[in-house]
């Protein structure tokens, strides 16, 4: 977590760290702060609180220089403070650096400096690390490439970092370890961030850091080595985001916007990748691979958070289209849990971040072990991206808001995507599979039929926003759904929910049951509509209250539970696109209604790269 921005040039740089600031404070949001580098003189300013308080300090002081760095922290080590905010001095305050990371052995190095006489101001890892560079520093005659890259030598841990000096005007030095870093090349004028969306009102041009590399930027230079100092020679990426795909676009909120921007996103998504009259998929990043999929005597599907529950109607739909028998791990349990993993295994890593740390850290121990790894991600260009074998971009667009919508939606068409292509190299007929592309096609009026019933959906979170629990009940498909809308309720409302399969219930839940618990049903006619009704019947006789998710032609559920929400019928694998939808919806006008910061969530941030 934590957003890092720097910039070498000839403007001011303050307002371009601001800028920059902002447009990464999704990766967190409790301190933010700003040192620049002026004619030998380093101006700090650092606020506990959001970057908006940054700005308003800054604005009542005069702060000038033409180099300078920035961060927006996620606190890991000490409390959000104004002590612990970055940047952080050495102790004679020569250096300045900002961190996005862990340095896993900050106390041993931390005892070796105070042996040394260097003196601690705040609890994190960081002052440690830009004191441990201060000490190489001054045995190095000042030189600070030098000096950070013998003390990175000493460090295990994840870091994405930049440094300033006072003797070394005008450059900054960087590197990169499991935190996500990124060049922006200008005129004249050179930035660094932690990602594209802080570079892009800037430049186009734009050079990713790799695992292992170090380098210095100046306002018309840059050079990156590996930490051995070998020379690295690096291809410059252009960016294709445009500024309005990262604003509001006039709605209250990033999470309202990426809601209602489903339609358009799922089109994104599937864009030239369908051909109907063969009723298969055409997914270029996997082109050559297909083969050795199918070969696999297992498919694993590993994620964390929203993208896991994608990953769990994925086991649904690979297995149903390929028969290869499916598993779904947590990221964050398989890759301590020394998996057993075969070569013949294919395993395919969902993120719409592309820089979970558990995640990534499970896919390198995947490829360790010789089996095929995929990617399904948003961020193009990410770590999950770039480490993958072979994978597949979702195309959701930039995804700001904490709480993931879009993203989920796309995932899954991905994962049909997917199901198509081996599918109909195994058993799935032609016939299936156009059916499943018309399906598709439809997909985007289908969920604009839902989003029109927003005031409805409003009308119904107005009736919850005082309870303390909710229940989220769903089968088959749809359970992976009822885990992703207690996600979204709990993350943005503070409320406690749980989601369970709906026949679980009566072997625990049920107990929970009173006037007071609301349970979410998704009830959609299917093969165990029948089950879920009982299971709504069992509800209701506890006295509960009960909103279900039902086909629009449901006469029979209306009357007996205490509201609806329709939603059209597709085919079957597709439904849980449209079944999430309502509750996505659900979970943000409570989360509004209660006054809360839907978008930027207490305790979270956006892209979780610390494990
Ligand atoms: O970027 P990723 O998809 O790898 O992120 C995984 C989770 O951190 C993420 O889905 C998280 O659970 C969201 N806040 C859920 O809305």
């Amino acid at each position: 977590m934590c957003g890092i921005v720097g910039y070498v040039g000839e403007q001011n740089s303050a307002p371009i760290l601001i800028e920059g600031l902002k447009r990464l404070e999704y990766r967190g949001y409790d301190s933010a702060g700003i040192g620049i580098l002026d004619d030998g003189r380093i101006q700090l300013i650092k606020e506990k609180g959001k970057v908006s308080v940054l700005e308003s300090e800054m604005k009542k002081r005069q702060v000038i220089g033409t180099t300078g760095i920035g961060h927006t922290r996620w606190a890991t080590h000490g409390i959000p403070n104004q002590v612990n905010a970055h940047p952080h001095f050495s102790s004679d305050d020569e250096l300045m650096l900002v961190h996005n990371g862990i340095i896993e052995n900050y106390k041993e190095l931390k005892e070796f400096l105070i042996q040394k006489e260097y003196i601690f101001k705040s609890d994190t890892d960081t002052e440690v690390l830009v004191n441990l560079i201060h000490f190489f520093y001054v045995n190095n005659n000042n030189n600070l490439y030098e000096a950070t890259r013998q003390a990175l030598l000493k460090v295990n841990g994840t870091y994405g970092i930049a440094v300033l000096s006072r003797n070394n005007k005008e450059r900054i030095v960087i590197a990169k370890n499991g935190s996500p870093l990124v060049i922006g090349i200008g005129k004249g004028e050179n930035f660094i961030a932690s990602d594209v969306n802080a570079l892009i009102t800037h430049t186009k041009n734009v050079i990713y850091l790799e695992d292992g590399e170090i380098g210095e930027i100046t306002k018309d230079s840059y050079f990156i080595k590996s930490l051995n100092n070998d020379s690295i020679s690096k291809e410059i990426n252009k960016i294709e985001m445009d500024l309005e795909e990262i604003t509001k676009g006039g709605y209250p909120h990033f999470m309202f916007k990426e809601i209602m921007d489903q339609p358009i996103s799922l089109n994104d998504t599937l864009r030239g990748r369908t051909i109907l009259e063969e009723g298969i998929s055409k997914l270029g990043g996997l082109h050559g691979f297909e083969e050795r999929i199918l070969q696999s005597k297992r498919i694993i599907i590993s994620a964390c958070g929203t993208s896991w529950h994608a990953a769990l109607v994925g086991e649904y739909l690979l297995e149903k289209c390929t028969g290869i028998p499916v598993e779904v791990e947590y990221a964050s349990e398989f890759r301590y849990r020394n998996p057993i993993i075969e070569p013949s295994d294919t395993i395919i890593f969902i993120s719409q971040s592309g820089e979970t740390a558990d995640t990534l850290a499970a896919l390198k121990e995947a490829k360790r072990k010789g089996a095929l790894v995929l990617g399904i991600v948003n961020v193009v260009g990410s770590s999950i991206a770039r480490a993958s074998d072979a994978g597949v971009y979702i195309h959701a667009g930039p995804e700001i808001g904490v709480a993931s919508t879009k993203a989920f939606t796309s995932q899954i068409t991905v994962l049909i995507l997917v199901a198509l292509l081996l599918g109909r190299r195994k058993h799935l007929s032609i016939v299936d599979g156009k059916e499943i592309i018309q399906s598709l096609n439809n997909l985007g009026d289908l969920v604009n039929e839902i989003l029109s019933q927003n005031s409805e959906i409003e009308r119904i979170a107005e009736k919850f926003v005082n309870a303390k629990n909710f229940l989220y009940l769903g089968r088959g498909i749809h359970f992976p759904v009822a885990l992703e809308g207690a996600l979204k309720l709990k993350e943005i409302s503070y409320i406690h929910a749980e989601g369970y399969p709906a026949a679980e219930m009566k072997h625990g839940p049920i107990a929970l049951i009173d006037e007071n618990m609301p349970t979410v049903f998704i009830a959609p006619k299917d093969a165990i509509y029948e089950k879920v009704i009982s299971n709504i019947e069992e509800v209701k006789a506890r006295n509960g209250k009960v909103i279900a998710i039902i086909d629009k032609d449901d006469k029979y559920v209306e009357n007996l539970v205490d509201h609806v929400i329709r939603i059209p019928r597709t085919n079957e694998l597709l439904m849980p696109i449209l079944t999430v939808i309502p509750l996505q919806l659900l979970s943000y006008h409570i989360a509004v209604k209660k006054g809360l910061n839907v978008d930027q969530p207490r305790n979270l941030a956006k892209s979780v790269t610390v494990e």
